[in-house]
């Protein structure tokens, strides 16, 4: 088992990682939370066995457990879910000092962080990520939140709180379930972190390099390659968190920003839901890390436009995102101009500034304020099919 601390002074906690933990899951919550009622915010997708040792561990511990399930889906993560569960959790005698708990990928967790958030204007929060995804990046940072659909179509994540869990409990055994399409989804976060670990401390520099290095182990979900990817990439971003928790940092700094790398491209494109990873209708829409994944590829052509990055480096990230399986074009999408459109209206927007993470090799990214709709669209021709 290996344990990554993120130093967040008083609101600082631990990612343990390992198989098996989720059995124990119900001590390590009273040590770490107290409490006498667990509210757990349970993934459908997840086999039942993984729901029942995880509750059976909670109630072993004292806990009177109730379980709300969430269904996984994009369109799902909205503010009506987000009150049916405070219904739900209002609904059983929990109290301010009692934990919520998230068992699932990302879409349950930042539903249920922000339940946590905002019942009782906060309880104790525990996440238990089930997806590679939500194991190396949703989980931890304390980004919680719902989509908002708007006049202009769905707004990804743009309600909702900074609310840091108490423990991260990573059960490797949930990925043993995951299906092909779901642990590639998390592995393009992976590369996004291995684009920027040269540069935000951890001391993870050169995880591009051994994630080329361990492509194929990877995907075929070899044991102890997937430890240590679990646990290299919750360094980079338990580092880059410890060091803004809040997205403050200003451009030149780059900070959590730097994890938006990629972001502003696939958030303009996931919602769109007759997009598919290899043209097959029956695939729409894009998962997260599938847009992502396109949004790495496009931030490269806009690093190659700007001169930042050398066509040899975007190639080779072309080349990695390719032997995981993950697509590097896509068919489909709408014009420059109103991807751009959409692109100005994200919440990363700052003051009316327009703020991209471009890649300036492979290893290091940075921001770059009002890049110019040209380098834009040149991401864009990087990806369209
Ligand atoms: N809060 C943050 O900092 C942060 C960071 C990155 C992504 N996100 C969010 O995370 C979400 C994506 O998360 P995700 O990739 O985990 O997807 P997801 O939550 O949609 O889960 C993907 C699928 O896997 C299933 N699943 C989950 N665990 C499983 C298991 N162990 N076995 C079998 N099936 C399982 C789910 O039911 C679902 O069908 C997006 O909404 C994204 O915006 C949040």
């Amino acid at each position: 088992m290996g344990s990554v601390r993120v130093e967040l002074g008083d609101r600082g906690y631990d990612v343990v990682v390992g198989r098996g933990l989720l059995g124990g899951v119900g001590e390590r919550v009273r040590e770490t939370v107290g409490g006498s009622r667990a509210f757990v915010v349970v993934d459908d997708g997840l086999p039942g066995g993984l729901i029942e040792r995880a509750v059976g561990s909670l109630e072993g511990a004292g806990y009177t457990v109730h379980a709300e399930r969430v269904h996984a889906e994009e369109r799902e993560k909205s503010l009506g879910i987000f009150e049916r569960l405070l219904g739900a959790i209002a609904g059983t005698r929990h109290e301010r000092t009692d934990p919520v708990i998230a068992l699932g990928g990302g879409i349950a967790g930042d539903v249920a962080g922000y339940v946590a958030a905002s019942y009782r204007r906060g309880a104790p929060f525990v996440q238990c990520p089930t997806t590679l995804l939500a194991m190396v990046d949703a989980s931890v940072g304390g980004k919680t939140g719902v989509n908002l659909t708007t006049g202009t179509g769905l707004k990804k994540n743009l309600v909702g709180a900074f609310w840091q869990p108490r423990v991260v409990v990573a059960d490797l055994e949930a990925l043993d379930s995951l299906s092909d399409r779901t642990l590639r989804s998390g592995v393009a976060e992976c590369i996004k972190h291995g684009l920027i670990a040269d540069g935000v401390g951890g001391g993870e520099g050169g995880l591009f390099g051994w994630m080329e290095s361990n492509a194929e182990k990877i995907i075929a979900r070899d044991a102890g390659v997937l430890a240590e990817l679990v646990e290299r990439n919750v360094r980079v971003k338990a580092s880059v968190v410890a060091g803004d928790e809040r997205e403050e940092a200003g451009s030149a700094v780059g900070g959590r920003a730097l994890l938006n790398l990629g972001h502003t491209f696939a958030h303009a494109i996931e919602p769109i839901g007759a997009l598919t990873p290899d043209g097959d209708p029956a695939k729409a829409p894009l998962q997260h890390g599938e847009a992502v994944a396109l949004g790495l590829v496009a931030a490269c052509g806009a690093g190659v436009q700007m001169g930042r990055m050398s066509e040899r480096d975007a190639q080779q990230l072309r080349g990695l995102v390719e032997r995981v399986g993950l697509a590097t074009r896509v068919g489909g999408l709408p014009s420059d101009e109103d991807l751009i459109e959409v692109m100005r209206h994200d919440k990363k927007v700052v003051r009316g500034v327009f703020r991209l993470v471009v890649p300036v090799g492979l290893g290091k990214s940075g921001v770059v304020d009002e890049p110019g709709d040209d380098v834009v669209r040149a991401g864009w021709a990087a990806i369209r099919a």
